[in-house]
């Protein structure tokens, strides 16, 4: 499992402490940034994160910023990607069971590193359940095909 992650100048402490879990668990980590405390700008890294997802440079993405919002939103712009923004982590399980979320988000000001945890292992550990939900994934292909 390749993960993307990614982050702006309000999470780059809890990047580098998620980056490490992750690695613990054996993921390999493609870390895009930024990696100090120095103010950037969120969309930009959304966008990385977002393309290296689409593009199978990484299975999957992590991004955070203050809130998870900004950069979430920047992602979802990247045609097929679906990032959701969790601070718990039942949204992170059923995002991937019915919307085969990509992507997860969440906010340094937020979540504590104990959250974070707790939100990627249902985000990594959950697997899209298909079926009926493929439908609805389809119709939002089809939204960005509109666009
Ligand atoms: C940066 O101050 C802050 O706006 C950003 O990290 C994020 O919360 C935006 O959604």
């Amino acid at each position: 499992m390749r993960v993307a992650i990614a982050n702006d100048h309000a999470a780059t402490e809890l990047k580098f402490q998620v980056k490490e879990y992750l690695e613990s668990k054996g993921y390999e980590v493609i870390n895009f940034g930024t990696d100090t405390g120095d103010s950037c700008n969120y969309p930009e890294f959304g966008e990385a994160v977002g393309k290296a997802v689409v593009s199978g440079e990484a299975d999957k993405g992590v991004l955070i910023c203050g809130t998870g919002v900004g950069i979430s939103i920047a992602a979802n712009k990247v045609k097929g990607v679906r990032a959701v923004v969790c601070s718990e982590p039942v949204t992170a399980r059923l995002s991937k069971m019915h919307n085969d979320s990509n992507i997860v988000a969440f906010g340094a000001r937020i979540v504590g590193f104990e959250t974070a945890k707790a939100i990627l292992d249902a985000f990594f550990d959950t697997e899209y359940e298909g079926g009926r939900h493929q439908r609805r994934i389809d119709m939002i292909y089809e939204i960005e095909e509109r666009q």
